[in-house]
């Protein structure tokens, strides 16, 4: 039996990928672990790797700071009191099944349970509830994968003000830091480096399910932004018959600019890839995208709460048109597209050009969405949610990190009421400049034949919020003929309703409530 300075600070259940990097990170800033997985060789893998990294920097000063246990009983013995027990589970039922079993070890109510994982919010919500009794359910979400995890994640707490004020301290220094004067991540890329200065990416968000849906919302735009990069590769490769390694070098030198993103850089990195033989990898991959859910849900909410995510939404479909690959296969014979084109070397470059804006537009269309999903939302479930403070969590360490979500939080800094992102000066300026070029090159694209759905959905948001006039009234009279749903006028007030008599000869126009007619 461990003395009690001899507990462990944390316990930590489910030693995947994201587990096993967050266990060596919270290890490396000074937090001795008690780990556990049912897999009990990946409980071993941490341990030595966590030897191991510690000896390759100083084989003289090595330490034990991970414990391996067999059951959830031991797990629980190997704590301080109160318990903070950090789960890495993967979303759903296995959640679950941790938080019973935890309960049948012996779990206290004043115990702490983190679901790191991209659990549903309203599952999440659902489960505080649920387990109140047991033990505090807390989230935090994790954004940065794999390289996030071991060295400086994003991460996105919310639930009991009590348990953050436990969490706050630990999670700050595994987070990643971002320079607070320059805004730029703070880099830290070796075990045992530890970044004590900086603005840490985690704040609170706010109460149970709140950073679970700020989770999924920046995995919304995650969705966007790849296929946005996507069909720029796309246009590239196909329309213009550039090597992978041409469009590495246009990608480089747009991540020198206003698109330099964590994503862009990957996208460099990957298009110069090469299998053995030479082949571009990028070439040999299988053209069927993958999902686990959390663009969907964010699409699905939008659709609940009424806020307008085209660009994500067109992202998840893109998603699903691609693993229709022998479908597309059949229709590729038997769909007439436009005739191929040449471009000079000058048209060539014009184009270029034009896809840059077209992606830099369509970007701050998908953060526009997602920005004021969480808003819309927020108010719907009664979270207040800062977000520049959101904006500058995701400045480093998550998948969505770029150089201008600094003047994202600028923007809700100079405007904490700001609706639409698009609306920010900084932003209409941006647009504004390249809107021509934004509209040149989707057309362009669009005579060639290459789906550009991420790109040009987020074109039609944009005249569609900027549209004073839209068709929709002609809508509301077509609904009205068939359904007597009704229409209100422009010269009367907005709380008026007004039907037309449609199959009477006369097609009277009565007010509805008050049933005046109408001459
Ligand atoms: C992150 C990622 C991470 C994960 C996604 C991938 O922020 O670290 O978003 O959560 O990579 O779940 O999702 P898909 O499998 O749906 O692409």
């Amino acid at each position: 039996m461990k003395q009690e300075n001899d507990l462990c600070d944390i316990g930590f259940i489910g030693l995947g990928v994201m587990g096993k990097n967050l266990v060596l990170n919270l290890a490396d800033n000074g937090h001795n672990i008690a780990a556990f997985d049912l897999n009990n060789e990946k409980i071993d893998e941490v341990i030595a790797q966590d030897i191991e990294e510690q000896m390759s920097i100083d084989k003289n000063n090595c330490k034990k700071r991970v414990y391996g246990c067999s059951s959830y009983t031991q797990l629980l013995s190997q704590l301080k009191t109160p318990h903070l027990i950090v789960l890495s589970v993967p979303a759903g039922s296995p959640v679950d099944q941790v938080c019973e079993n935890l309960i049948g070890a012996g779990i206290q109510p004043d115990d702490i349970v983190i679901d790191t994982g991209n659990s549903l919010w309203v599952d999440t919500v659902a489960r505080e509830k649920k387990y109140k009794a047991n033990f505090i359910l807390f989230s935090s979400a994790v954004s940065g994968g794999e390289e996030g995890a071991r060295f400086g994640p994003a991460l996105m707490p919310s639930g009991s003000p009590y348990a953050w004020s436990r969490i706050k301290p630990i999670w700050e220094s595994i987070a990643a830091k971002v320079d607070s004067t320059t805004g730029k991540p703070l880099e830290r890329t070796k075990p045992g480096e530890i970044i004590s200065e900086g603005e840490p990416c985690t704040a609170y968000i706010g109460p149970a399910g709140a950073g679970h849906y700020v989770k999924m919302v920046h995995n919304g735009i995650e969705y966007a932004d790849m296929q946005i990069i996507c069909e720029a590769y796309h246009v590239l490769r196909t329309g213009l018959s550039l090597s992978p390694d041409e469009i590495a070098d246009i990608f480089e030198k747009w991540n020198l600019g206003p698109l330099d993103s964590y994503l862009m850089e990957i996208s460099v990195d990957v298009l110069r890839h090469k299998i053995s033989d030479g082949t571009p990898l990028v070439d040999v991959i299988l053209d069927k995208a993958g999902q686990k859910g959390t663009g969907l849900w964010t699409a699905m909410s939008s659709l609940e709460v009424g806020c307008p995510a085209p660009t994500i939404s067109q992202a998840v479909y893109a998603r699903s048109i691609s693993s229709f690959k022998e479908l597309r296969l059949q229709a590729s014979y038997q769909l007439a597209g436009p005739e191929t084109q040449t471009f000079t070397e000058a048209e060539k470059q014009t184009f270029i050009e034009q896809l840059h804006d077209a992606i830099y537009c369509s970007k701050i269309c998908a953060y526009a969405q997602g920005f004021q999903l969480m808003k819309l939302a927020g108010k719907e479930h009664g979270w207040t949610l800062d977000f520049s403070s959101i904006a500058k969590i995701w400045r480093a360490g998550c998948i969505i990190r770029a150089a201008f979500l600094q003047s994202i939080s600028d923007a809700f800094e100079r405007n904490e009421a700001l609706e639409n992102l698009m609306l920010d000066e900084f932003f209409s300026n941006q647009i504004s400049e390249r809107q021509l070029n934004w509209r040149k090159g989707v057309a362009q694209i669009t005579l060639l034949g290459i789906p550009c759905g991420a790109l040009s959905a987020s074109l039609a948001y944009y005249d569609s919020m900027r549209c004073d006039v839209l068709p929709a009234n002609l809508l509301q009279a077509q609904r009205d003929y068939f359904g007597a749903h009704t229409f209100e006028r422009i010269d009367e007030a907005e709380s008026k309703k007004y039907h037309v008599e449609w199959s009477t000869q006369e097609r009277e126009m009565i007010a509805i409530k008050t049933v005046n007619k109408l001459t």
